[in-house]
């Protein structure tokens, strides 16, 4: 396994529509394995494959608390197969978006459709953090953020920020 390099915004490869997998092949597993790396290492709950630069439909997530066995999950070709008119609001952050944070609200259960590390459809029902996680990762694979889910003005106040990191970041490693 690989740790590999996390893009943070502002970036347009975050914003980018990602393809779907053909199958769930040797390189396809190697991904998850080294996207599975990279998030542990992070430390993060979920990591989606646009977040490493490469534009394929597949994410990872992880949700256990500290402590607990860990439950890592791998999927590829993720679909939301159903969503609940119930919401829930979580404060959310993002490995792309460093030390920012804002509460999101979305579908507080969603029935998930993926293909497993072995290449298998499964269905998953998820609620609480783990569907919050899993449409958050999703939305990665299709461009969005989850500052996209919140007002404008805290939105540009977040990528101002980001913004200004990275230009400081710059300055200083040049
Ligand atoms: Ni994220």
């Amino acid at each position: 396994m690989a740790k590999l390099p996390i893009i943070t915004a502002p970036d347009p490869r975050l914003k980018r529509i990602s393809q779907p997998v053909d199958s769930v092949d040797g390189e396809i597993r190697k991904l998850m394995d080294d996207m599975l790396e990279t998030m542990y290492a992070a430390p993060g709950i979920g990591l989606a494959a646009p977040q490493v630069g490469v534009l394929r439909r597949v994410i990872v997530v992880d949700v256990a608390r500290e402590g607990e066995e860990p439950q890592p999950l791998k999927l590829a070709n993720p679909e939301v197969l159903w969503a609940s008119d119930e919401e829930a609001t979580f404060e959310e952050g993002c490995l792309s978006l460093p030390e920012q944070f804002a509460e999101v609200v979305r579908p507080a259960k969603a029935r998930i459709r993926y293909l497993d590390e072995e290449d298998e459809i499964r269905e998953i029902e998820a609620e609480g953090m783990l569907a919050t996680c899993i449409q958050h990762e999703i939305d990665h694979l299709d461009g969005v953020l989850f500052v996209d889910h919140i007002s404008a003005l805290k939105r540009n106040m977040i990528l101002r920020k980001l913004s200004k990191a990275k230009k400081q970041h710059v300055l200083a490693t040049a």
